[in-house]
């Protein structure tokens, strides 16, 4: 039996489905308890580590993620609290094999913005006495999403990533996918970073969602930092998580925050074109 944390999420729900059609037996664990076919629903909340450990008492197996808030303040408190209750309930539980999503630029301890908190949660889960394989991908094509309603809105992408930065992106379909495939094989240990074919600049990815969204046009403006936090404040983040987003956008910027190298490896199949055609959105 396999336990999946954000079972109902962009690569927990992908890699639960690739489990259940391998014909493993799957606990389906998020918040909502929304459903997902074939597999047992386990509704509850990741910072409730009681709920957790029975959630992973009797698997062989773990999937698991860290959830975040993006519209509460205190995101790195969040953060660590559940990244405290996963991996204690990992360990109470005893579960012999864990994949771990996390992210390019967690092997950074710091000014890494969001991926700072990954970082703490890579160490945590080191301590654990199992087989753990860390699943490092870059930027999820999904990301862009998030901006939709202002890309509508205002007729442009705007971001603090600077344009001619080249950066790892991916589908989450195929995090889940190498996530399913590690969970059925539970021999994979260390780091796999999962890159997507090509690294690309933000307006190349722009260029091939705004069409398929009704956005032929869509355009990407490189706003100045302060001018993103006010934006995003002004839509109800709170200030600290506006400042996060910032600073993780500076250390794409930087270079802080860059890959191992593209091998085989780490590049994934799906295209942003292909990824963006499968929105299905009416353009
Ligand atoms: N965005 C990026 O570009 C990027 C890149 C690399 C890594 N990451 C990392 O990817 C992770 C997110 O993965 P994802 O996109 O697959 O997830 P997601 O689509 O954001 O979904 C989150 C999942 O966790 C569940 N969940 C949320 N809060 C919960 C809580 N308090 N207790 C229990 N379950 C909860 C949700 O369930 P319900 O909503 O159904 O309740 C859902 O199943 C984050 O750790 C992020 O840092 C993101």
């Amino acid at each position: 039996m396999i336990t999946v944390l954000g079972a109902t999420g962009n690569t927990g729900r992908r890699a639960a489905v690739r489990l259940v059609e391998a014909g493993e037996q799957v606990r389906a664990v998020s918040r909502s308890g929304r459903p997902v076919p074939g597999t047992e629903t386990w509704q509850g909340d990741a910072g409730d580590r009681e709920f957790l450990t029975r959630a992973f008492t009797g698997a062989d197996a773990a999937y698991v993620l860290l959830p975040f808030e993006l519209f509460e303040a205190g995101y790195v408190a969040h953060q660590d609290r559940l990244g405290t209750a996963v991996t204690e309930a990992l360990r109470a539980a005893r579960v012999p094999y864990v994949v771990a999503l996390s992210a390019v630029g967690a092997e950074v301890p710091g000014g890494t913005g969001y991926l700072a908190s990954l970082h703490a949660q890579e160490q945590r889960l080191r301590t654990l006495d199992a087989d753990v394989l860390f699943l490092r991908p870059g930027l999820f094509f999904e990301s862009f999403l998030y901006g939709l309603d202002a890309m509508r809105a205002e007729g442009v992408h705007a971001d603090t990533i600077d344009p001619a930065v080249r950066l790892p992106m991916v589908a989450t379909g195929d995090v889940g996918d190498a996530a399913a495939e590690a969970l059925l094989g539970r021999t994979r240990t260390g780091v796999r970073e999962l890159l997507g074919p090509a690294d690309l600049t933000v307006p190349e990815a722009i260029a091939q969602l705004g069409p398929r969204v009704g956005l032929p046009d869509l355009g990407y403006v490189r706003v100045p930092d302060e001018a993103m936090v006010d934006a995003l404040t002004g839509i109800g983040m709170p200030p600290d998580v506006a400042a996060l987003h910032v600073e993780m956008n500076a250390a794409f910027n930087s270079g802080l925050v860059h890959s191992a190298g593209r091998t085989a490896d780490a590049t994934t199949p799906t295209t942003v074109a292909i990824w963006a055609d499968a929105l299905g959105v009416p353009a």
